[in-house]
């Protein structure tokens, strides 16, 4: 099920860059599946944007994975179902702009990251906007919520410096789940580090960078070990979490396979005997 979104999503990303006449309601069925397959086994979804692999959208995780976290959170917070609609196209195509660069391909592979660069990249919001409105035509407040991906909550960010409830929800809620994607996302210009530590960036960044509510949300749907994220525990056995426990976000559901090869699921708020001592790769 997830291959087939991540290959519908690419293919229509595609069209829609390279200006391939694409029907609003292509757009629209599409997010709206989306929304109804996230909304039907969201831990699975979220599991996903963690563990995920495959090579052929390397350089789209932010695509897929800002995606999955913006719908999810919408869901959490009991957006409409038209707003869903609205935040999941918004999240789609917030960095479509970033495509249509004059060097594109070159900005993909700066591992510097210099100064040239960096002034191409700020303008990606507005030529995201542009795409929106001129060439899509869709509704104003999508178009609005792309151009704001970038400002900050307390008025550092771009284009604008608009900051707290002046920047569109939807923004808001991109800017939490684009840095999260880009935190636990490989780049040209940088490694990637855990959940559990991109978590603890977002809490450092509440209120200045970030909406403080949103993040608030964010972490009691995902978790502090986020669903996905692997974990070492006291009784030395190494599980992966699968839920959260709303009431302490430090004792989740995690699922561990024991040496007879059955799974087992610990819930971490009945067996207080034990407890995580460190989130750590999936690889270890
Ligand atoms: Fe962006």
């Amino acid at each position: 099920m997830f291959d087939g979104t991540v290959i519908d999503a690419l293919s229509l990303y595609r069209d829609i860059i390279d200006k391939k006449n694409v029907e609003n309601d292509r757009i629209v069925n599409f997010v709206s599946t989306s929304i109804n397959k996230i909304k039907s086994d969201t831990n699975t979804w979220l599991d996903n944007v963690l563990n995920y692999k495959v090579s052929m959208h390397v350089g789209n995780t932010s695509l897929i994975n800002s995606f999955i976290l913006s719908i999810a959170l919408g869901i959490k917070i009991n957006l409409s179902y038209e707003n869903l609609i609205k935040l999941g196209i918004s999240s789609f195509l917030h960095d479509s702009g970033m495509e249509r660069l004059p060097d594109v391909l070159s900005i993909k592979n700066d591992s510097t990251l210099g100064e040239a660069t960096k002034k191409q990249i700020v303008n990606h919001p507005i030529i995201s906007f542009k795409i929106i409105k001129n060439e899509l035509r869709l509704a104003t407040d999508v178009a609005g919520a792309v151009l704001s991906h970038h400002e900050q909550w307390d008025g550092s960010g771009y284009p604008h410096h608009l900051s707290g409830n002046n920047i569109n929800i939807y923004s808001r809620i991109i800017s939490i789940t684009d840095s999260f994607d880009s935190m636990i996302s490989y780049r040209s210009y940088k490694s990637k580090i855990i959940g559990y530590k991109a978590i603890k960036q977002l809490l450092e960044n509440s209120s200045t960078q970030f909406d403080p509510s949103l993040i608030s949300e964010f972490i009691h749907m995902l978790g502090v070990f986020p669903i996905g994220s692997y974990v070492a525990m006291k009784d030395n056995r190494i599980g992966k979490v699968i839920d959260i426990n709303s009431e302490n976000l430090l004792r989740p559901k995690v699922l561990v396979s024991n040496i007879n090869g059955l799974d087992e699921i610990i819930d971490l708020s009945i067996d207080k005997d034990n407890y995580i001592l460190k989130a750590i790769t999936g690889e270890e």
